[in-house]
């Protein structure tokens, strides 16, 4: 049985395929319509979520199975004390495959060892986010038509964004990436990122301050929220919160067929203004992320259409 924890955990040849299914989900829906039938997806959310948790569950209907769950941990007996792997034990009595959103790094991977179906880490704290490297990765690959020889910025709350941590290490391994890590000196990338990722695989990388700057030579700015609550200190959070406006002034000099992303949800970070530029892709990531999680409950739960 296979779970989908970590990116990294995907070959590059098993990317290759999700997409190929994503690509064929969205030319040929009806194809996927009865694929689940009968089939149950359980959604465990411990932590708010609008786009990962809906999407999950409009993928499994449209490949024609059901969805029970929790949205928050509060309606659950998590409330009671229950703990995470008694809770996923008897969830997977109930379903054939278990997509766990919780606040403490590494709590999907613990729910491995007692669901004894297919778990899917929806988002565990400040550390991964496989299934929205998933989104990143279609909208890559559907706006540059590949992965290769990429310019790479990302931009905002490098430190306790989940979603640039698991994109960091699935672009590592394509050739040619180069990454300009964009942020304020309190919210850098982890330095574990930094070692065993960029310096492990001699990927070039700068750590830089200036958005303006670094503009000109993206071929891809991935900005990020700051992460509210991640932070001990709300004080920090303010000072920090705003450091990072994307504007269309701040993109006089960026390339013409640059892609914009962000995993949503923005707060301040792009301003409205940006939407109807034609480099905007975020909104176009969101229902990617719809396709590659039918994609990957197909695979998971090893349904050949
Ligand atoms: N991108 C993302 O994870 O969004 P949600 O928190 O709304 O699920």
């Amino acid at each position: 049985m296979k779970n989908l924890i970590d990116i990294m955990e995907l070959s590059t040849e098993e990317i290759d395929g999700l997409i190929k299914t994503a690509l064929d989900i969205i030319e040929n829906p009806d194809k996927y319509a009865e694929s689940c039938k009968r089939k149950k997806l359980a959604t465990l959310f411990f932590e708010p979520s609008t786009r990962t948790r809906l999407s999950f569950e409009a993928a499994m209907y449209e490949l024609g199975g059901n969805v029970i769950g929790f949205s928050e941990a509060n309606s659950s007996s998590a409330s009671k004390g229950e703990s995470v792997a008694d809770t996923v034990k008897v969830v997977g009595c109930y379903a054939d495959i278990i997509a766990m959103r919780h606040p403490k790094e590494g709590a999907p991977l613990v729910a491995t060892r007692t669901a004894g179906v297919p778990v899917i880490n929806a988002g565990d704290g400040g550390h991964n986010h496989p299934t929205q490297t998933l989104a990143d990765l279609l909208t890559i690959y559907r706006e540059k038509g590949g992965f290769n020889n990429l310019t790479i910025g990302l931009c905002g709350d490098l430190k306790f964004g989940r979603t640039v941590h698991s994109l960091i290490s699935a672009m590592s391994r394509y050739e040619g990436i180069k990454f300009v890590l964009i942020s304020p000196d309190e919210l850098k990338v982890p330095r574990y990122i930094i070692t065993d990722v960029l310096e492990k695989k001699n990927i070039p990388y700068e750590e830089v301050s200036s958005l303006e700057k670094a503009m000109p030579d993206l071929d891809i700015l991935y900005m990020t929220r700051v992460q509210k609550e991640r932070f001990f200190n709300e004080a920090d959070y303010l000072r920090l919160k705003d450091s990072y406006i994307l504007t269309p002034e701040k993109l006089s000099n960026a390339k013409k067929d640059l892609s914009i992303l962000h995993p949503l949800p923005r707060v301040n970070e792009i301003s409205v203004a940006i939407d109807s530029d034609p480099r905007a892709c975020y909104f176009k990531q969101v229902l990617n992320g719809k396709y590659m999680r039918m994609a990957l409950i197909l695979k998971l739960l090893e349904v050949n259409v």
